[in-house]
């Protein structure tokens, strides 16, 4: 098929586009990267000359926190929708929305409501679409998983308020399996929550990662919310993804049912922290 994969240099896009060339697909790739900025893609004749004989669009650009230059309101919302429409237009009949878990009716922060204005065009038109909405997601390349590796090799582990917040992470290979099965399921028009295979704690990952790594578990150092949200204030001027916005949604949990998931991919996805290459060895 022809495939046009926004966000093909980042860490979701890149895994799927291995996929899709491994699989014999032929790839137009599109980021800042490749030649196009979605900040000057904002009207569907913007998108139109990309579009021609595209038989899928997949749309995985993101960030996870704003700059001057880049805001959610332009990359989440305004050039997903410009691209949305002109594929009606173009006659491109299905499309793959990367949104993120958490961008439902409970959304609050401006990174959910963004990602939920987005996908809210998209389920109005008239198009075989899915939107995916991934968990936290890790694997070979994610930024966050470096910085939660880094975390969990710390001689102390932070624990943030009472350390109860509830996360599912999902491998990147089991999304790469979603969009996958995306490409050839008949029945389209539907919503898909992408999360790990169960629930735990932040403080459980960060546990079951130094497992993995071969080290005991750490103790544990309790830091009062308060202190923490004061400190994401600075810190993510270093780290963008320390956003206060960012542990407000950690804070409230990240977790769905896992079973609509499983019952797409005809198996459960992977349990949390484990390489998929290390579970198969047992
Ligand atoms: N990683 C997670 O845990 C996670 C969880 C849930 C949902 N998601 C969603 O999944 C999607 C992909 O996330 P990711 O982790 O793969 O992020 P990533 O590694 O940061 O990749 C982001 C991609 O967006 C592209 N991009 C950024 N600004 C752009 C612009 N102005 N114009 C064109 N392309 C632009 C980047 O390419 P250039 O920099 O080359 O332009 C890159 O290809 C995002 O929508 C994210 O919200 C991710």
């Amino acid at each position: 098929m022809n495939i046009l994969l926004t966000g093909a240099s980042g860490f979701i896009g890149g895994h799927i586009r291995q996929a899709l060339l491994a699989a014999g697909h032929h790839v137009t790739p599109v980021s800042r990267q490749h030649g196009l900025d979605f900040t000057r893609m904002l009207t569907p004749q913007d998108w139109l000359p990309h579009l021609q004989n595209v038989e899928v669009v997949i749309n995985s650009v993101g960030i996870i926190a704003e700059t001057r230059g880049q805001t959610f309101a332009a990359l989440h919302y305004r050039a997903p929708a410009a691209l949305f429409r002109a594929c009606v237009m173009a006659g491109v009949p299905r499309v793959v929305q990367i949104s993120a878990l958490g961008a439902d009716e409970q959304a609050f922060t401006p990174y959910q409501l963004s990602k939920k204005a987005a996908d809210d065009v998209l389920r109005e038109l008239p198009l075989e679409w899915f939107v995916l909405r991934p968990s936290l997601v890790y694997g070979e390349g994610g930024k966050s998983s470096a910085l939660f590796r880094y975390m969990a090799n710390l001689p102390v582990i932070p624990r943030v308020g009472d350390g109860g917040q509830r996360i599912q992470p999902v491998h990147v290979s089991d999304v790469v399996a979603t969009v996958m099965q995306c490409l050839q399921v008949a029945s389209a028009r539907r919503t898909l929550d992408v999360v790990g295979a169960y629930p735990l704690s932040f403080v459980e990952w960060l546990q079951a990662m130094r497992r993995e790594a071969g080290k005991k578990p750490a103790l544990t150092l309790p830091i009062p919310l308060g202190l923490v949200m004061a400190s994401a204030q600075v810190g993510r001027f270093l780290v963008p993804m320390l956003h206060p916005d960012n542990l407000r949604m950690l804070q409230r949990g990240n977790v769905a049912n896992v079973q609509p998931l499983a019952d797409f991919l005809g198996r459960s996805p992977h349990p949390p922290a484990l390489s998929p290459a290390k579970q198969a060895r047992g």
